[in-house]
């Protein structure tokens, strides 16, 4: 480890563009084809051969021996040895692929998320990562945007829970322990609000909604101790944020403080060119560099002009040395200077990737990840079921480890036919495909045999959804429905034998109001990593228990999006049963307002029976609190788990308030026919808002508390602030 003395007497020493290279971020790629110098990727992007050997930072490299060569070549030619950092998106795993971050939110258990994200952690520092790209908490409502499988939806505080947990989790107690990686919060901010789920597109927000809703899990981050924040592509109330003074200046850096490393997202200083707000990279530079963006990402900006600007006087060197000090503070906090591979190495990498135990746990994952949205009963399967006719486009698939899967590759996945004939070796298993899960999708010709084997079987499983690539960067869709033939395929199987399910695989909540009726159950197990067939396996044959509450409304329609349950009132909420339309009230024709499934909804093979919710006063003072408690037993002789809620409405304020919003839920486990008193504190913190003035105040009135999720409340007490 170096002293702040060190690092200070390093920079004083170091030339201009040594400096300027630790800013910088390339990918491996960029270090290792030096096959085709003048057309290979170093000159596609424009990187200067004279300025590699200072670049400070990489990403996108393969594993530990790729990033030792990159390192050591590095080291020979820095006079200063200074090493560089390796970065990539360790989003769901490295090599162990556990599910996409949608269904890590729905297990609403940050110690699950935690031991995840150390599992990734330790195979990811093997494999020569030192900082991740991780956590990305933007806030969404809107479905249609393929990132939603990174996030955890359309609830702030389960976003800040879970971005906090992987913090912890990534960074341990000391990040230059060989199992920690540096985190890299983003995208800051409002990326998920993108207009019409449309990914890279504008965004527009009120301060009032951005403070409320996007930002808050951000601050939660950084407060957990993130090392790095990326700034995202959009643009935010018409500043793209690289260059956004008021997201950059007034919230990060003034109020909010931050002093580690602000890192560009890939190109997106050259894209400022792209949006318009400049017609040169010089100017864009400028723009990044003065709102306090210290790295930049996949763009020549910095390497081609900082220097120029400095000695235009736009910039001064303590400002080009503060920003090196943080990136060379980030790689002495990482232990780099004395171990510049952070304890990685291909041996430790094949030992820990994939290991028995590691499995396991993606194996759990998914099983406390994965949704049980409708059951009529046929769920649990018996496990003595003789005939499973195993049907659609899911069935024996291998690429269900979901975007965003770092080195995951698809061959190391248990399909679902994999799963259920380790776990029922003596059923006979038909796996018939039918057709494929792709929009465009026209061959009816394996429909025959899709109904010929359901006709056939005991017990029909339809395995349906959205191709992997269907979600994450790049990947939004206007119709989220099932693609392609799928919901043809469902039916015409489910008229042929009324003993069905559907295991349903998404990177995003669907529009499932056309199936729904015709299953018998759907268990969605979003994209569920590399035990993904094994999971489904003990969830459908009961030997394990769904546990998981989605945190992102399924539309009943497309064009309900962006829905989410915590809405804010309306001057014309409407009166009439859902399904009947309203005149001149805030609702649709031929739809209704609620979602098919709503935040909160998941269903077990226990039945949970609420009672008694009571709160010990009806008068909350700002320094006091109340306790609320609710007794929930498990009325079944099968052990499970569930998530209880507490919602509260504030029923006047100065600006309108939602009609129900989040603000405690304890995940408890229940043994067969077990009581449980759950608990929770309510308190004036707890019931802050932006008011009229966008101050950050709770205001004395009446509140409601309620028990239960989204439109089923089972229980609802009023309580006054005062
Ligand atoms: C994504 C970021 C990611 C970066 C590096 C970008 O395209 O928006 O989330 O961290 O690439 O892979």
């Amino acid at each position: 480890m170096k002293t702040q003395k060190e690092l200070r007497a390093l920079i004083d020493q170091m030339t201009m563009e040594e400096k300027i290279g630790q800013l910088v971020q390339y990918n491996a790629n960029v270090f290792t084809d030096t096959s085709q110098e003048a057309t290979g990727p170093a000159a596609e992007l424009g990187a200067k051969p004279e300025f590699l050997p200072v670049v400070g930072s990489s990403l996108n490299f393969q594993g530990a021996d790729e990033m030792i060569r990159i390192q050591d070549e590095h080291l020979a030619g820095d006079r200063n040895k200074i090493p560089m950092i390796f970065m990539m998106d360790v989003i769901h795993g490295f090599r162990t692929i556990f599910p996409i971050p949608l269904g890590m939110g729905a297990s609403f258990d940050e110690k699950l998320v935690e031991e995840c994200t150390r599992m990734a952690s330790k195979e990811a520092a093997a494999g020569g990562v030192q900082v991740s790209f991780t956590p990305m908490v933007d806030y969404a409502r809107d479905a249609r945007w393929g990132r939603v499988m990174e996030t955890c939806g359309e609830e702030p505080l389960i976003n800040g829970i879970m971005g906090a947990a992987q913090i912890r989790a990534f960074q341990g107690d000391d990040l230059s322990s060989p199992d920690s990686l540096g985190t890299c919060v983003k995208h800051f901010a409002a990326y998920g609000g993108a207009e019409a789920g449309r990914d890279y597109n504008t965004v527009e927000i009120s301060e009032r909604l951005l403070r409320e809703y996007y930002l808050p899990a951000y601050k939660a981050c950084l407060d957990a101790g993130a090392t790095m924040i990326m700034p995202s592509f959009n643009s935010l109330n018409g500043v793209p944020s690289v260059a956004n003074k008021w997201l950059m200046k007034k919230v990060l850096r003034d109020e909010w403080g931050f002093d580690g490393v602000v890192i560009s997202d890939y190109y997106a200083i050259g894209e400022l060119v792209l949006h318009g707000i400049t017609d040169n990279l010089k100017d864009a530079a400028a723009m990044a560099f003065d709102c306090g963006c210290h790295m930049e990402m996949m763009s020549v900006g910095y390497q081609s002009h900082l220097k120029e600007l400095i000695e235009e006087g736009k910039f001064t060197v303590e400002q080009l040395d503060d920003a090196v000090m943080r990136v060379l503070k980030l790689k002495n906090d990482l232990g780099l200077f004395d171990d510049p591979y952070h304890g990685a190495s291909s041996a430790k990498e094949a030992a820990v990737c994939l290991s028995p135990e590691h499995r396991a746990l993606a194996k759990k994952a998914a099983e406390k990840c994965a949704v049980l949205l409708k059951n009529n009963g046929v769920l649990p399967l018996d496990k003595e079921t003789k005939r499973i006719a195993l049907i659609g486009p899911f069935a024996d698939e291998k690429a269900i480890k979901g975007f965003w899967a770092c080195c995951g590759e698809d061959k190391d996945c248990v399909t679902v036919a994999e799963g259920i004939r380790a776990l029922c070796p003596d059923a006979e298993v038909t796996v018939v495909k039918g057709c494929s899960a792709l929009w465009d999708d026209k061959d009816t010709s394996g429909f025959a045999e899709a109904v010929k084997a359901a006709e056939a079987a005991d017990t029909v499983i339809l395995c349906v959804g959205e191709p992997q690539n269907y979600s994450g960067e790049g990947n939004s869709r206007a119709d989220i429905g099932l693609p392609g033939l799928q919901t043809a395929l469902v039916k015409e199987v489910a008229a042929a034998n009324a003993n069905n399910a559907m295991l349903l695989f998404t990177g995003r909540p669907l529009v499932l109001t056309d199936v729904e009726k015709s299953v018998g159950a759907i268990l969605n197990m979003w994209f569920p990593g590399t035990e993904g067939g094994s999971a489904a396996a003990s969830l459908l044959f009961g030997e394990a228990n769904p546990s998981g509450k989605i945190t992102m409304s399924f539309p009943k329609a497309v064009g309900q999006c962006p829905i989410y349950y915590n809405h804010p009132s309306t001057g014309r909420a409407k009166q009439t049963p859902e399904e009947v339309h309203q005149i001149y009230a805030s609702n649709y024709i031929g739809c209704g307002n609620l979602p098919l499934y709503s935040f909160g909804h998941g269903l077990s093979y226990s039945n949970f029976v609420y009672e008694g919710f009571e709160i010990d006063s009806d008068t909350l003072t700002a320094d006091g609190k109340i306790t609320a408690t609710v007794t929930v037993t498990n009325d079944s002789d099968r052990a499970g788990e569930e998530v209880v809620q507490l919602y509260m409405h504030d029923l006047f304020a100065s600006a309108v308030r939602p009609i129900q919003q989040l603000i405690a839920f304890e995940k408890a486990a229940f043994a067969p026919h077990e009581t449980k008193t759950i608990t929770f504190e309510v308190r004036e913190d707890m019931l802050r808002f932006y008011n009229a003035e966008c101050e950050f105040v709770s205001e004395p009135g009446d509140f409601d508390l309620m028990v239960g999720y989204a439109d089923h409340f089972a229980f609802t007490k009023r309580f006054k602030l005062v």
